[in-house]
C-alpha cells in the first residue's frame, strides 16, 4: 500500500489548471506534515498557502522548472499549478532543519498524492523574490522548497536506468514523462 502511493507520487510538471485544491485539503496536507519528526522535535517549519489565481501567478515567476529539460521552459498557461504550499524555516526556533523540510515536504507530496493530486518540489527557486512576495523577513524565515500542486495532466512512468548509466529524465514526442531510477541490486551494499 506504502509502496503504491510512493510509486504514484511522480514529479508531475503540467497540471489541469483551472481545477482547484480545495484549500481545506491543503491545509490536511500540513496538517499530516505536522505530525512527522523532525531533528530534536523543535519543529521550525512554516507553512504557506497560495492557491488564488492572483497568488498562483505571482508564485510561478520565481520558479525553475524540469532542468534536464533542455527545449521545455515549464508549464503554459493554462497547465500550470492549481495551488503552492511553501516550506520554510522559522530561523528564530531553529536553523539546522534540513533533514526536517524533505521529511515535511515528501510527507505533504504522499499526501497529495493520497487525495487524487499531484506535484513537483522545488529546490530551484528565488528565495529571496519569495520572501519579499510573501512579506516575511530574511532574518526570520527562510525559503526551504516550494511544493507545486495540482491535478496532474500528464503521464510519468518509472524506467530502469539504461546501460549508459544516465539518471536524466526525458520525455517522448508524446510529452509522456520517463524517469529512470537505479536498480534495487545497485543500491543495496
Ligand atoms: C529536493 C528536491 C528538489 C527538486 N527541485 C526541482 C526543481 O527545482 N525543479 C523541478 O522541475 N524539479 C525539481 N525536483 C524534482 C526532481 O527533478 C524529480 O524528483 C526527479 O526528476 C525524479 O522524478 P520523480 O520525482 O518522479 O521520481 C526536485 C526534487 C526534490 C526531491
Amino acid at each position: 500500500m506504502l509502496k503504491e502511493l510512493v510509486t504514484g507520487c511522480r514529479s508531475y510538471r503540467r497540471f489541469y489548471e483551472d481545477t482547484p485544491i480545495p484549500y481545506e485539503e491543503l491545509v490536511d496536507m500540513i496538517d499530516t506534515a505536522r505530525l512527522t519528526g523532525c531533528t530534536a522535535n523543535c519543529q521550525p517549519l512554516k507553512f504557506k498557502i497560495l492557491h488564488t489565481k492572483e497568488e498562483c501567478a505571482s508564485m510561478f515567476p520565481n520558479l525553475t522548472w524540469a532542468g534536464a529539460l533542455k527545449d521545455w521552459d515549464g508549464p503554459e498557461e493554462g497547465e500550470r499549478p492549481s495551488a503552492y504550499i511553501v516550506v520554510l524555516c522559522d530561523l528564530r526556533i531553529a536553523k539546522n532543519k534540513q533533514w526536517d523540510e524533505g521529511i515535511a515536504s515528501q510527507t505533504i507530496m504522499l499526501s497529495a498524492t493520497e487525495k487524487g493530486y499531484g506535484g513537483c518540489m522545488i529546490g530551484s527557486c528565488r528565495r529571496s523574490d519569495i520572501l519579499t512576495l510573501l512579506g516575511l523577513s530574511p532574518e526570520e524565515f527562510s525559503v526551504s522548497l516550494v511544493l507545486a500542486l495540482g491535478k496532474p495532466k500528464e503521464e510519468v512512468h518509472l524506467v530502469p536506468l539504461g546501460k549508459e548509466g544516465n539518471t536524466a529524465y526525458y520525455r517522448d514526442e508524446n510529452q509522456v514523462h520517463y524517469v529512470p531510477k537505479r536498480s534495487l541490486e545497485d543500491i543495496l551494499l
